[in-house]
């Protein structure tokens, strides 16, 4: 029989049941995915890394013992050959709605550079937002800071916020922005404040989840990249307590009637509970290339070694997974610490 799991604080007790059955079924999937775009990686490519790491991301999610609805995939059913938005995946007995990255960061990863990253959030029924493909404009902020910033302040407000909940100088700040000409005006004035900047070239699911987890010597992430990007983000920051904003971007009148046509507000900060709003939340990464939350998969005669963050929400764990994969062919491999 299938099991439908209801979005409320009350069942907390069985939203961890959920997690416990998904959680590091949820890690083997993200480790799939990273392990066969791995084996594209550097080969400029970026088709090849993606289609080969969406593969196997949909095949191990059909043998995971879900009943599962892509609300954030690869595209559109008619744009997308698999893990399209809408896609059916699974026969088992929880219904959950996933959203997918089988590889964010395509063209690092073609490209051999750092922060490539195989990404999965799952929920119960509803419990992610159905965002239009759209830029977001996104503020990340750590536990300590969360509830405290808002998207509408100045930047400088924000910063010396972030400052205060942290007991630290702004000078000691690192704040995370993509390296765009959009964002020159934001650089500008952050390192006017005197905190640093951390330009990135792309990835900011893995650069926003790094602002949440303590000792990665960053503090912030902002300006505006991928709205789908922003609600996998948002699931994470909730596992972790940290806080995203988001605000969609409508960059024409096509795209502003597919937002009234999906709910979506565009003058509207979203705030991490409407990003994902889910009381059962199941996150996993596995790190592609090297980054500094995860390493990269790392490829040795007979099998390779990968690198998962994967977190529960309701059973409120948060896992680092250091996995040997080995080949069947080989008979004997050392293992490294
Ligand atoms: P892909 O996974 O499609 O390669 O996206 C990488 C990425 O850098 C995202 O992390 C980010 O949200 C988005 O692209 C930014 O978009 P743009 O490159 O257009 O600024």
């Amino acid at each position: 029989m299938t099991k439908r799991l209801n979005a409320t604080p009350e069942n907390r007790g069985s939203s961890a049941q959920f997690e416990h059955a998904l959680v590091l079924e949820t890690a083997r999937v993200t480790e799939g995915a990273a392990l066969a775009a791995s084996k594209f990686m550097g080969m400029g490519d970026k088709n090849a890394v993606d289609g080969a790491g969406t593969e196997a991301m949909r095949s191990l999610l059909n043998s995971l013992d879900i009943r599962g609805t892509v609300v954030i995939g690869e595209g559109e059913m008619d744009e997308a050959p698999m893990l399209y938005i809408g896609e059916q995946v699974g026969s088992g007995q929880y219904e959950v709605d996933i959203a997918v990255d089988p590889v964010e960061g395509t063209s690092v990863t073609a490209k051999g550079l750092p922060n490539g990253l195989a990404v999965i959030a799952l929920s119960e029924r509803g419990g992610l937002m159905a965002a239009p493909d759209c830029y977001m404009e996104k503020l990340v902020v750590p536990p300590p800071a969360a509830g405290k910033v808002n998207m509408d302040w100045p930047v400088e407000a924000n910063i010396s916020v972030i400052a205060q909940s942290l007991e630290r100088d702004v000078e000691d700040l690192m704040v995370t922005i993509l390296d765009r000409d959009r964002h020159a005006e934001l650089i500008r004035r952050v390192r006017a404040t005197g905190a640093r900047v951390k330009l990135i070239g792309d990835g900011d699911v893995i650069a926003g989840l790094a602002v949440g987890v303590r000792g990665t010597g960053v503090h912030a992430m902002m300006g505006s990249g991928g709205a789908p990007e922003g609600v996998i983000l948002a699931a994470a920051c909730k596992c972790l307590g940290a806080e995203i904003q988001g605000r969609f971007i409508a960059e024409d009148d096509a795209q502003r009637e597919r937002f009234t046509r999906m709910g979506v507000d565009e003058h509207r900060i979203y705030k991490t509970d409407e990003l994902a709003s889910g009381q059962q939340i199941v996150f996993s990464a596995t790190g592609i290339t090297y980054g500094e939350l995860l390493n990269g998969v790392r490829h040795f005669a007979g099998g390779a070694r990968t690198h998962t963050l994967v977190m529960g929400y309701a059973s409120r764990v948060v896992r680092f997974i250091d996995t040997v994969h080995l080949e069947d062919d080989k008979a004997r491999v050392t293992i490294r610490v």
